[in-house]
């Protein structure tokens, strides 16, 4: 069990869709007198999520660690001292991923992809190949899923069963039920989570 208080927040904000320097901005200003152990930000926090063609996702997705988002991160986080977990569009090759990273103080610490694809994001992206991961960080083990992933009770319990003690949740909420079947996983699993959604 996590052994001392561990201060998580989110930032959860009206992404303007396409302009990565303008909410990279954002979450900057919006962390200047801030410093929880944990942020968690939402799914494609920096680019928008309503992605309506493969252009405009070959146009905005990044190499993780080695992009502009990611690095921005890394940079935060060993800044200010705090783990951040933010959801991005990945590109690796021609293959394009919905995936959050981890940083901490350290820098770049993982990523996870998306397992389970919401609707439209199935035109564009490829479900996710890492599973379900956890890692062991100094203020504690942090799982991590990304939005439509709640729907599946598997996902909070394959990050419980690894052991999870968070679960951080990047998120983009379409349907309506998410705020409170978080409350269950956490509950059944006997984790905490923290949600954003854009
Ligand atoms: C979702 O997975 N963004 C609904």
């Amino acid at each position: 069990m996590i052994s001392y208080c561990m201060q998580a927040g989110f930032f959860q904000f009206n992404t303007a869709f396409g302009r990565k320097q303008e909410n990279l901005e954002k979450v900057r200003a919006a962390t200047r007198d801030t410093s929880p152990d944990l942020l968690v930000l939402p799914e494609f926090f920096a680019t928008g999520y309503q992605f309506i063609s493969r252009d405009e996702v070959a146009d905005l997705s990044e190499p993780v660690p080695k992009g502009e988002t990611t690095e921005f991160l890394a940079g935060l986080s060993r800044e200010k001292g705090i783990y951040i977990v933010a959801g991005l569009p990945e590109r690796d090759g021609d293959i394009f991923f919905n995936s959050a990273v981890l940083t901490g103080p350290e820098g770049f610490l993982g990523r996870y992809r998306k397992t389970h694809l919401y609707f439209e994001e199935n035109l564009f992206f490829a479900p996710g190949n890492t599973g379900f991961r956890v890692w062991d960080t100094k203020i504690g083990r942090i799982g991590i899923m990304v939005c439509f992933d709640w729907f599946f009770p598997e996902s909070a319990r394959t990050l419980a069963l690894a052991g999870a003690e968070v679960i951080a949740h990047p998120s983009n909420l379409v349907m309506p039920h998410c705020p409170d079947a978080m409350v269950t996983r956490c509950l059944e699993n006997r984790v905490f989570s923290a949600t954003a959604s854009a």
